[in-house]
């Protein structure tokens, strides 16, 4: 190779290498941004949370348990549930609340509200179910 060649190949090799450094370093960057994201379950939170409000309307509950889910003549109010239900019960219960009439708690309701029964929504999305769920549990 003559001397204008080898000036030619080394500048060419060097920007090859430029081009290469400059494509990692912006992958890295998308990475980082993706994982940022991850870390952010803030914005997952609040529109569950609506869902499970509006949801909670559309199906009717608030008609027996009251609009502010304060409890009403047909239902009981729908607070501190977390106390007695987890998430995996409390999902059961929406789609099966016969299967829970054994339970004290149960027997007690059917005393203040002997005349009504809680529907079964075993007919709707488990998804949102558990929408309902997650809402009712977090109030
Ligand atoms: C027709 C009236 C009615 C409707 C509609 C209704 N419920 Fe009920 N619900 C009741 C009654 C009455 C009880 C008390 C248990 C019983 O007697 O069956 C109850 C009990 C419950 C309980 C247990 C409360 C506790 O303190 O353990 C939950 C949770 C509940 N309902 C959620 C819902 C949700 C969510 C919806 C809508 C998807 C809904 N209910 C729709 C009447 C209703």
């Amino acid at each position: 190779m003559t001397k204008p060649q080898i000036w030619v190949t080394a500048i060419l090799i060097l920007f090859i290498a430029l081009f290469l450094l400059a494509r990692l370093t912006k992958k890295d960057e998308v990475h980082k941004d993706f994982s940022g994201m991850n870390n952010m379950p803030m914005t997952e939170e609040p529109a569950s949370e609506i869902n499970g409000a509006l949801l909670l309307k559309n199906f009717g509950c608030l008609n027996c348990h009251g609009a502010d889910l304060e409890g009403s003549s047909m239902g009981p109010e729908l607070t501190g549930l977390s106390e007695f239900w987890n998430r995996d019960r409390l999902i059961n219960y929406l789609r099966n609340p016969n299967s829970f009439m054994d339970s004290g708690r149960f027997k007690e309701f059917k005393k203040i509200f002997p005349n009504m029964i809680m529907p079964a929504y075993g007919n709707k999305d488990v998804k949102d179910l558990g929408k309902i769920v997650d809402y009712l549990l977090g109030l």
